[in-house]
């Protein structure tokens, strides 16, 4: 494809050390679609003519279709799936196959295939995000009322609803929808006709590629557009995100399904066995989907770093771009499938949850804030008292709500019989009620607040 200067072909390792073809051939689509757009906009401006133009459009569905039924094949002399779709082109047309790079250069090329294949990959997340709020929203609405201890350093701090636990995933993923939307934003502006670096001299029309390929307006500067990988660098940081978020929600499901905790009995579909103790029940997903957060992030990393210091414009550097982005993508759409399905099919066991958030004296705030409501005492001092008051229980093995009130009012005069009301775990988080809080009905109206909602 370049070779009229050159006597001798490359080496061995040159041809590798230089070929894309085993990874970009992922994107063939993508580079017929914009190869498609271009020729069809060169036919129109009258660039190649109206008959070489259709003769290069039905070129292109035929490699297509043999793209589509042999799969495409890792020619390394070929390089690049640019170069592989031309040669097959050329294969079955002709000579004419050599006018579709009339106003064109790779780099605007892969920069165009790139952006429309992370385009894709970003609305594939997109619905793989609302496939895990869908789940959360489920099982949050089922224990919008289920009473669980609530953490703080991982000791028991208050009560708080399961329902709401689950929600706050919800948030999170709220978010990460958000970032995904707002990337897919930035990204959709069209780099074909940028050329190699500084446009062209034919009468091209870059609206009219921009709008066939979906895009909504062509970028602005030829030299950015082809050295620009912001639109790649945004995904990996918003699937970063994203994985940190779900790495979250495994760990806690990892500690939830170990026998200390037995808040959660994951399904057999998403579990595995021991091959040396039959009793294990491993929650391996789980782990995996903390540990590929690992990996995703390490993408992210390597495509900054590939990038910085990078002179305008093209530089082959940035051919490495594609395998991270490939690689978080893959291992995020697993991430968000598998937590989907843990989510779906775990059974919660309440009883469990309630029993220690009874056991941990989670409602010792309660009993603060009654003495600051009901006996005008000073937060402070209430605290004081309510810690003693925590001694006496613990001293006598018996839960906060439990303490006769004798012991109570020996503790401070002025506690009386109506502080049961706000002692037990279930009044604890009705009372939550304030914006944003852990009350069953706080939680019902979110879920539904969530269901009207569109990302
Ligand atoms: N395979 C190359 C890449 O992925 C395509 C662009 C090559 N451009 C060039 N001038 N060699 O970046």
């Amino acid at each position: 494809m370049w070779g009229g200067r050159f006597a001798e072909g490359p080496a061995a390792v040159m041809r590798e050390i230089n070929a894309s073809i085993p990874f970009d051939k992922r994107m063939w689509r993508q580079d017929v679609r914009g190869s498609q757009a271009h020729v069809a906009m060169l036919g129109t401006q009258g660039i190649v003519s109206g008959e070489d133009a259709a003769t290069i459009a039905r070129g292109l569905d035929e490699v297509a279709a043999d793209f589509e039924r042999d799969g495409v094949p890792d020619d390394l002399a070929l390089e690049d799936i640019h170069m592989l779709t031309e040669a097959r082109l050329a294969e079955r047309i002709g000579p004419v196959a050599g006018r579709l790079h009339t106003a064109r250069s790779r780099n605007d090329q892969v920069a165009t295939d790139f952006r429309l294949w992370v385009r894709d990959a970003t609305d594939e997340v997109l619905a793989a995000i609302a496939a895990l709020q869908a789940a959360l929203l489920a099982r949050a609405e089922e224990h919008a009322a289920s009473v669980m201890p609530g953490f703080t350093h991982l000791q028991s701090a208050q009560p708080v609803t399961l329902g709401h636990h689950l929600m706050a995933y919800h948030e999170m993923l709220r978010r990460d929808a958000s970032r995904f939307g707002d990337a897919r934003r930035r990204l959709n502006e069209c780099p074909l006709g940028s050329a190699a670096l500084a446009g062209t001299g034919f009468p091209i029309d870059r609206d009219a590629t921009a709008r066939a390929l979906g895009f909504d307006r062509p970028t602005r500067n030829s030299l950015d557009a082809v050295s620009d990988r912001d639109f790649a660098l945004d995904y990996l940081q918003a699937a970063t995100q994203c994985a940190l978020h779900l790495s979250r929600l495994a760990e806690e499901f990892i500690l939830w399904a170990s026998q200390p905790f037995g808040f959660v009995a994951l399904s057999d579909a998403w579990s595995t066995g021991s091959s040396i103790m039959p009793q294990k029940r491993n929650p391996d997903a789980a782990e995996l989907v903390r540990g590929h957060a690992g990996r995703i992030v390490g993408a992210t990393v390597s495509l900054m770093v590939t990038m910085k210091g990078l002179p305008l414009a093209y530089s082959k550097d940035m051919q490495d771009d594609k395998p991270p982005v490939f690689e978080a993508h893959d291992l995020l759409g697993l991430c968000l499938a598998a937590m989907t399905g843990m989510v779906e099919t775990a059974t919660f066991r309440t009883d469990r949850m309630r029993a220690v958030a009874e056991a941990g004296y989670a409602t010792a705030t309660d009993l603060a804030d009654w003495l600051v409501r009901e006996a005008g005492v000073p937060f402070r001092e209430a605290h004081h008292i309510t810690g003693r008051a925590v001694k006496r229980a613990e001293d006598t093995g018996v839960k906060l709500d439990a303490l006769p009130l004798a012991a109570l009012t020996a503790i401070d005069s002025r506690i009386d019989a109506r502080v049961f009301d706000v002692l037990s775990v279930d009044a604890s988080v009705a009372s939550r009620t304030s914006h944003g809080g852990t009350a069953p009905a706080n939680v019902r109206a979110a879920v539904a607040a969530a269901r009207g909602e569109t990302t």
